[in-house]
C-alpha cells in the first residue's frame, strides 16, 4: 500500500490518498499512527462512508475505545452502538431537532474551541469523525495546532504553563455555548477534572498546549488571574496561521489527535438541512 500525502496547511494536517481504513489492521496501523504523530489531523477519503461496523473496527485499532454504557443501545439513539457518538442534528426517529430543543443547544456548544473528553479523568486521545450527510454550505470542522502555539510561546511563559493545571467541566461549556443549566443530576453524572496545560507526547517529545472552552478554572490561580491567562492564551492559539478549516466530502473519515489541537464545528442551517457526522472516540487507557 502507497500512501500520498497532501499537506492540508504548512503547519499541520494530511489527506491522504491510497488509503482504505477498511483494510488497516494491527499489522498496518503503525504506518498510520506515524502519520498522526506528524501531521496530528488527517483526513482520508472514500467513496462510500464505512459502515458503523466499518467505523468501529478500524478505530478499536487507535486505542482503548470509549462506550457510552448510559443507555441501553437500540432503545432511543438513532445509531445504536455504544461506541458510536451521533454528531448529526438529528434526532432518534431521524427528524432534524427543531429549534429550541435542549438536545441541539447541547450541540451547538461544539462550535466553541475545544478538545474532546478533556472534562474526564481518562482524556480522549484520537477522535474519528464520519460524514454520512453533509450540508451544501457551512458545517466545516476547524482545528488547531497546538504543537505549533507552544513552540511559539515565549520562554518565560512556556515555564509558567509547565507548572499550571487546569480544571475542565463539560458543563461550563454548554452554558457557554448557550445552551440550558444542566440540572443537579446531570451535573452530578460528569464532574470536572483537572489536567495540566502542557502536554508532551512520549513518542515525539513535542510539547503542546491543552486548551479547551472546558476549561473553567486553573488551580492555584485567582479567578481574575486565571480568565485573563486563558483569554490571552485563546486568543494567541487562534490566530488563522494556526487554523485549518476542513471542507467535508461524503466518505471522508477526519481523525484528529485531541491531546495536540483544539477543534470547533461552524455553523450550517441547521434546520433547513441534514448534517449526518458520527463519531468514535479513543481514550487514554481503559476506564
Ligand atoms: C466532534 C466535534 C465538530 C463537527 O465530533 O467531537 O466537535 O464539525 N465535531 O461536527
Ligand atoms: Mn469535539
Amino acid at each position: 500500500m502507497t500512501i500520498t500525502v497532501q499537506k492540508l496547511t504548512p503547519l499541520f494536517g494530511a489527506r491522504l490518498f491510497g488509503i482504505n481504513l477498511r483494510e488497516t489492521t494491527r499489522e498496518n496501523i503503525g504506518d498510520f499512527l506515524e502519520l498522526m504523530d506528524l501531521h496530528a489531523v488527517c483526513a482520508v477519503p472514500h467513496d462510500v462512508p464505512l459502515s458503523n461496523e466499518e467505523h468501529i473496527g478500524f478505530a478499536q485499532l487507535l486505542g482503548p475505545m470509549e462506550r457510552s454504557n448510559n443507555k441501553i443501545s437500540g432503545t432511543d439513539k438513532r445509531v445504536a452502538y455504544d461506541e458510536i457518538v451521533d454528531q448529526s442534528n438529528l434526532g432518534p426517529t431521524g427528524d432534524i431537532y427543531p429549534e429550541g430543543d435542549r438536545r441541539l443547544a447541547f450541540k451547538r456548544a461544539n462550535r466553541l474551541w475545544h478538545t474532546d473528553m478533556s472534562f474526564y479523568p481518562v482524556r480522549a486521545t484520537y477522535s474519528a469523525l464520519s460524514a454520512h450527510t453533509i450540508p451544501p454550505e457551512g458545517g466545516n470542522t476547524e482545528f488547531i495546532d497546538m504543537r505549533a502555539v507552544y513552540d511559539d510561546l515565549t520562554e518565560s511563559m512556556k515555564s509558567k504553563l509547565n507548572e499550571l493545571k487546569a480544571e475542565h467541566c463539560y458543563w461550563h461549556s454548554r452554558v457557554l455555548g448557550g445552551g440550558p443549566e444542566p440540572t443537579p443530576k446531570e451535573r452530578e453524572a460528569r464532574p470536572s477534572s483537572v489536567h495540566p496545560l502542557v502536554n508532551r507526547n512520549d513518542r515525539t517529545g513535542r510539547k503542546s498546549l491543552y486548551l479547551a472552552s472546558h476549561i473553567r478554572t486553573i488551580r492555584g490561580l485567582p479567578e481574575r488571574e486565571a480568565k485573563s491567562l486563558l483569554e490571552e492564551l485563546n486568543s494567541i492559539a487562534t490566530q488563522s496561521k494556526y487554523v485549518l478549516s476542513y471542507k467535508w466530502t461524503v466518505g471522508d473519515i477526519l481523525v484528529w489527535d485531541n491531546l495536540c489541537t483544539m477543534h470547533r464545528a461552524t455553523p450550517f442551517a441547521d434546520q433547513s438541512y441534514i448534517r449526518d457526522m458520527r463519531r468514535t472516540t479513543c481514550r487514554e487507557t481503559h476506564v
